[in-house]
């Protein structure tokens, strides 16, 4: 069976590869302080082990959950911010039919978020159809008390209280939360929601494949099974007994230091494949807050192309020349469709006839590729055989070991998240949470 693979040629004009091989022996020691933890940030390590991360009465409970919910329901809202959030939402938009909503031949639930922001429009949007369909509610927090979900959930609540009464509506919850700890843990005893566990070794932004990420991509209709199968074999590629040079996760996260250190400060990861823009979505979570701390980190950005060549194109073959790009690229289609010949042939496309939509594509992604290099871009390539539930999970593996590699490479604990509390302490004084006013004072002051 083919894996993933990764493919460095392109940034060599612009580093060298003997810098890169210089990194091999803090790679090495970086995978290994994973498994011996003996480095910062050590007591969230529990995502390494992918097979120690769900036990089989884990996954029997959410294929259960998941069967009846198929028979139940239209609709699943996940309420959940963050690492909460950004992994199954990734996951379903690559495997989901683009337009999956509108089809007629939908067997399963059709997955949707809440608590993911802020926004008044569309918490009463999402009311407004809850109103019509059948629904239940999965709400995700390790912490319990995150303002944006606890908002959501105090709102969806009372609907689905209302619609359905209290005791039917236990039935339609589902918590995802710490063991014992926080407001959620408390709630869902007193409330007798069902509940799986979030455990204390597994940060937020790591969790997609415990039942955070599981039970929505579960309900959504995917084989989880080989999600996790996709993930064990990437571990074991990637563990800490493969030999480094072979271990795609340690080559990407020398590569990338590399490139940092030269001064391109900025990656962009990019896709050609309309359904991957949610898992650079996710991406950009797990690099930026594992990495952008002391004052260090490259940027983690995203394109999504084509579309994205006729707006950022431009300045990523022109602009500042501090950025670097990451390719993901799907070796082969799920469906195939040629380009059909044309008599008229107004459009001057009959040069095209006969091919692949995906030829046209490839070829375009080769073109890029070629040019951006040529405008002072470096390129990794990282290709997957196919856009399914296993190459998926390898994908999901891959980046994480990566980034707790690429974290302690940089001389950071890449599983802390300590800037993200900053925002919350403002916006507490300035809405006068008891506890908050000296801080509320204070920024009145600068306003
Ligand atoms: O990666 C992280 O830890 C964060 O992004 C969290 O996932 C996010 O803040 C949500 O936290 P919680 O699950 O506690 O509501």
């Amino acid at each position: 069976m083919e894996n993933l693979k990764i493919d460095l040629s392109k940034i060599f004009g612009f580093v060298d590869k003997s810098a890169v091989d210089a990194l091999q022996e803090k790679a090495e020691n970086s995978n290994m302080a994973l498994y011996n933890k003996t480095l910062p940030g050590n007591d969230f390590l529990g995502w390494v082990n992918v097979t120690n991360l769900n036990t089989a009465d884990h996954i029997k409970r959410i294929s259960e959950i998941a069967s009846e919910f198929k028979s139940k329901i239209d609709i699943l809202v996940v309420i959940g911010i963050g690492g909460s959030y950004l992994g199954s939402k990734a996951v379903i938009e690559a495997l989901s039919n683009s337009f999956e909503s509108l089809s007629k031949k939908r067997k399963n639930p059709v997955v949707v978020f809440a608590g993911q922001n802020i926004g008044e429009d569309y918490t009463n949007e999402l009311v407004e159809i809850l109103n019509d369909y059948s629904y239940a509610l999965c709400v995700i927090s390790k912490s319990g008390t995150t303002t944006e979900p606890a908002l959501a959930f105090r709102i969806l609540k009372q609907h689905i209280e209302n619609k359905y009464g209290k005791s039917e509506a236990a039935q339609r919850i589902i918590a995802v939360t710490d063991a014992a700890k926080g407001a959620l843990r408390k709630l869902a005893a007193e409330e007798g929601y069902r509940t799986f566990v979030i455990q204390d070794d597994v940060g937020g932004r790591y969790s997609v494949l415990t039942p955070v990420g599981l039970l929505p991509i579960a309900v959504a209709g995917f084989d989880i099974s080989q999600l996790i199968r996709g993930a064990i074999d990437m571990e074991t590629l990637t563990n800490s007994t493969a030999k480094i040079e072979n271990n795609p996760a340690a080559i990407y996260a020398q590569a990338r230091n590399v490139l940092y250190n030269s001064g391109f400060k900025t990656e962009i990861l990019v896709n050609y494949h309309p359904k991957l823009q949610y898992l650079s979505e996710w991406w950009k979570q797990l690099f930026g807050e594992s990495e952008g701390k002391e004052n260090k980190g490259i940027f983690p950005a995203s394109v999504n192309f084509t579309a994205d060549l006729h707006s950022m194109g431009q300045y990523i073959q022109e602009g500042q020349r501090t950025i670097f790009e990451t390719v993901i690229s799907v070796k082969n289609q799920n469906t195939n469709r040629t380009v059909p010949n044309d008599e008229a042939n107004l459009d001057g496309l009959n040069f095209l006839t006969g091919k692949r939509i995906d030829e046209v594509n490839k070829m375009a992604e080769l073109g890029t590729l070629l040019a951006h290099v040529d405008g002072g871009v470096p390129n990794i390539r990282i290709e997957i055989p196919f856009l399914n539930e296993y190459y998926i999970g390898q994908l999901l593996y891959f980046f994480e070991k990566s980034c707790g590699i690429s974290g302690y490479i940089l001389g950071v604990n890449p599983f802390d998240q300590p800037g993200v509390e900053a925002y919350k302490k403002n916006m507490f004084a300035l809405l006068g949470k008891p506890g908050f006013e000296k801080e509320a004072d204070e920024l009145r002051k600068r306003i």
